[in-house]
């Protein structure tokens, strides 16, 4: 995937090549890649810091609050993306059939022009937010006219647009795996496709997302999307990227497997992108979700960035929750902080770049060691199944000492296939099956930890039967 630096403001460019020859400087040194604390040479916004691995980070706007002194301030600082929060929405666009009014959504899109950022399209099809005169169609006239819809809209912002949300929240919730029942699904099954193609029709360069919530991690809802974009790539259908809502709260948690989810969709050909994230709480448990979800998006490489869902908590649509990332006057809180430090590569492995690495020889042969005994690494795995296939997720934790490369084996069930793997590479397909380090993971820090994925076909495997290592 490429992500396209050349559109970044100027200030996170020239961060973005300190840090590249810093690294670069590191990796002929020692000859491994590297671990960089990003204290020294750290980047002081969240988008500059998020330029610095290609990535963007942005904001849910409101035109009315563009007024706003503080408001305006901490966006025009710190953001790199811009999502109007419902200024782009049906019921704004479009207020009577056929007739457009773009006001609001054009002063959103030309701040962030003013501002260097860029823009995220939200959103041209959805069941909410519908004008009153488009929720009393149904059948061919509401097809009909969600269609001019798309592609007027589409058409209006065109060049302007990084990426649309195409469709909204077109599944339903709970275990069904089925569409959402809404007007526009009673149109046919087909409308999701027939809005890309529309899209597609009339902006061309404009990334074309599917958007929901309850999908961050793996589940019916979460399986049903992926079957779809599955299905969308294999009948060229177009679709280039998948949005994660990411709206939590003690109820609804960060997954476990946020960051195997979001890889496994990587792993279809889609940009991944989390687009509305807010995470209710407070203090260093607030701070910690943030930087999981922030990591988790660093960590899949076709994660092109991070929106969250607002700038201030008073500014959110669930402003009791605090869920933000600056407090109603402002402030920078912790989860900033931790946001900013996470995507200044805190504990993050880099990979070396150009300049090839010296290779030395381990002075000290591989060790086995069978967990959960000491010794070179340790491997644990943790399963997400359901019929018919799983995702796997294996934290790989070195021992006592730094290792520079590592070997996970273990053996799939008869009948069981790996289809694909990421953080690693994997070496078989079915019974015994390795996975080894990558270029840019090999080096553990002593006690340290790295996780890598995969997902497969069948009944999912219970156990590793052996990690293997050598000594750093
Ligand atoms: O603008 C009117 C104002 O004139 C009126 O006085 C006021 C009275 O209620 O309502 C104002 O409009 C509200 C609008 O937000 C602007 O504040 C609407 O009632 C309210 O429904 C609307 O809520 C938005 C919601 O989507 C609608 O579904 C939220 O701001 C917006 O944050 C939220 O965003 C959605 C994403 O689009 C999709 N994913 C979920 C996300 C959170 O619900």
């Amino acid at each position: 995937m490429t992500h396209d630096f050349a559109r970044v403001r100027g200030r996170s460019t020239s961060r973005l090549r300190g840090v590249v020859l810093t690294v670069a400087a590191g990796a002929v040194a020692i000859g491994a890649a590297i671990t960089f604390s990003g204290t020294a040479d750290a980047a002081t916004t969240l988008g500059a810091s998020a330029a610095a691995s290609g990535r963007y980070f942005g904001t849910a706007v409101a035109a009315y609050k563009l007024s706003d002194a503080t408001y305006l301030g901490i966006l025009s600082r710190e953001f790199t993306m811009v999502t109007p929060e419902n200024e782009m929405k049906w019921d704004a666009t479009e207020p009577s059939q056929n007739t457009f009014s773009y006001a609001n959504a054009d002063r959103i899109v030309a701040q962030a022009v003013s501002q260097g950022a860029r823009v995220r399209g939200h959103a041209l099809a959805w069941h909410q937010q519908q004008p009153g005169w488009a929720q009393s169609l149904s059948g061919t006239a509401l097809r009909s006219a969600m269609l001019n819809h798309v592609t007027q809209v589409a058409t209006h912002y065109r060049g302007q647009i990084y990426a649309w949300d195409v469709v909204n929240e077109a599944f339903a919730d709970g275990g069904s795996g089925a569409r959402r029942d809404s007007n526009l699904q009673q149109t046919g099954n087909d409308w999701i496709e027939a809005a890309f193609r529309a899209a597609r029709a009339a902006d061309p360069a404009a990334k074309l997302c599917y958007n929901d919530y309850n999908t961050d991690g793996q589940n019916a809802k979460s399986n049903a999307v992926y079957a779809m974009v599955q299905d969308f790539k294999t009948r060229g259908v177009p679709i280039d990227c998948v949005g994660f809502q990411s709206h939590f709260n003690s109820a609804s948690p960060v997954p476990s497997d946020y960051q195997a989810n979001l890889q496994r969709f990587a792993a279809l050909g889609v940009e991944v992108q989390i687009t509305e994230l807010d995470i209710e709480g407070s203090g260093t448990a607030q701070a910690d979700s943030y930087t999981r979800v922030t990591q988790a998006c660093l960590n899949v490489a076709q994660c092109a960035g991070i929106t969250v869902w607002g700038i201030r908590d008073t500014d959110s649509w669930r402003a009791s929750g605090t869920p933000l990332l600056f407090d109603g006057s402002g402030n920078k809180k912790a989860a900033y902080t931790s946001t900013l430090n996470t995507l200044n590569g805190a504990g993050t492995s880099v990979p070396p770049t150009t300049t090839p690495p010296v290779t030395t020889p381990p002075t000290t042969p591989p060790v086995t060691t069978p967990p959960p005994s000491g010794g070179a690494c340790s491997a644990a795995l943790s399963a997400n199944a359901w019929t018919g296939g799983f995702v796997i997720t294996v934290k790989v934790t070195a021992g006592a000492s730094a290792v520079s490369t590592w070997s996970v084996a273990l053996t799939l069930p008869s009948g069981s296939a790996l289809t694909n793997a990421w953080n690693a590479q994997a070496t078989g397909s079915s019974g015994a099956v390795q996975f080894a380090n990558v270029s840019y993971n090999g080096r553990i820090a002593a006690g340290g930890s790295t996780e890598f994925g995969f997902q497969g076909t069948g009944t999912p495997p219970t156990a590793v039967s052996g990690c293997t290592a050598s000594l750093a």
